[in-house]
C-alpha cells in the first residue's frame, strides 16, 4: 500500500484517539466516538450486509465501516434480490434507492419489521426506532392522540377495504407468494392515505455460513390517495 497513504492513515488514527479521549470533536453534533460506536453496534447479525465479518477484517482506519449504511442494512442488496428473483408474478416497475420499503422477518412471531428505509419514515412520519419489531398493521389505525371521528359510511368503507386486503395478504404469505393490495393507512400525524402495498418474498444467505437461506418479506409502499377516490 502507498506509503504516504499509510502515514496519513496513522495521523488520522491518532487524531481520532485524541478526539475520542477528549470528547471535544464532533461530527454532525455527535462525538466522533459516538458515531463510530453507532455504526458498529447497529450492524445486524442477520441478513444483508455481511458487514460484521467485513468489519472485523478491516484494519484500515481510513475506511469507516457502515458509514454509507448507518443501519447496517444492505439496501441495494435487498433491491437486487427483488429485481433478480427467479419467478416474479408482480410487475413492480422501476425501483431505486429512494423507494419506501420495509423488510419483515416471517420466521419470527407476527412478522416484525427488521428494517425500514428513510423514505418509509418520510411517508408515514414514524421513526424507525418507533416501529422496528412491530407488525406493519399499526399503520391501519391513526395514533390514539390523532384519531379523527369519521362518518360511519367512511368507517365501513375503510374496514371493508382493509379486511379484503388483509385476507388476501395472509393467504399469499401462507403460500410464500408475492402480493399486491391497497390498504387505507394512517400517517403519524393522523392523515389518511391509500397505500399500494407490494410484498415480495426474498431469500438471503444465513450469516452462519451454513449455506442455508433465510426468508424475508420486502414491502414496498406508495401513496395512491389522489387516484383512489377516497
Ligand atoms: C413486508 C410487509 C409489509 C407490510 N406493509 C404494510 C403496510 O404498509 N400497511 C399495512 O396496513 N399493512 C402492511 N402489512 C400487512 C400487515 O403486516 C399484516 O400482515 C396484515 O394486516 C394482515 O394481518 P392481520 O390480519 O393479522 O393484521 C405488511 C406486511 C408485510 C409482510
Amino acid at each position: 500500500m502507498n506509503k504516504e497513504y499509510m502515514q496519513q492513515a496513522q495521523r488520522l488514527q491518532e487524531l481520532w484517539r485524541q478526539s475520542s479521549a477528549s470528547g471535544s470533536y464532533t461530527v454532525s453534533g455527535a462525538p466522533i466516538n459516538a458515531v463510530e460506536s453507532k455504526t458498529n453496534s447497529s450492524t445486524p447479525v442477520h441478513a444483508p450486509a455481511n458487514a460484521s465479518s467485513q468489519n472485523k477484517a478491516l484494519s484500515d482506519p481510513l475506511i469507516y465501516p457502515g458509514i454509507y449504511a448507518p443501519s447496517g442494512f444492505d439496501m441495494m442488496g435487498i433491491l437486487i434480490r427483488v429485481r433478480q428473483r427467479p419467478n416474479p408474478t408482480i410487475d413492480i416497475g422501476s425501483i431505486d434507492s429512494s423507494v419506501s420499503l420495509v423488510l419483515c422477518d416471517p420466521e419470527r412471531h407476527d412478522i416484525p419489521i427488521v428494517y425500514c428505509s428513510e423514505t418509509f419514515e418520510a411517508l408515514t412520519g414514524y421513526n424507525s426506532a418507533d416501529i422496528l419489531s412491530r407488525n406493519c398493521r399499526f399503520l391501519q389505525q391513526p395514533p390514539r392522540d390523532r384519531a379523527v371521528k369519521l362518518e360511519a359510511r367512511h368507517q365501513h368503507e375503510i374496514r371493508k377495504t382493509n379486511d379484503i386486503a388483509r385476507k388476501e395478504l395472509k393467504e399469499r404469505f401462507a403460500r410464500n407468494e408475492e402480493a399486491q393490495v391497497k390498504l387505507v393507512n394512517f400517517m403519524r400525524d393522523g392523515r389518511m392515505f391509500v397505500n399500494l402495498l407490494t410484498v415480495i418474498p426474498i431469500l438471503w444467505d444465513d450469516e452462519s455460513g451454513s449455506g442455508k437461506k433465510k426468508r424475508y418479506f420486502v414491502g414496498f409502499m406508495g401513496d395512491t390517495s389522489k387516484r383512489a377516490g377516497f
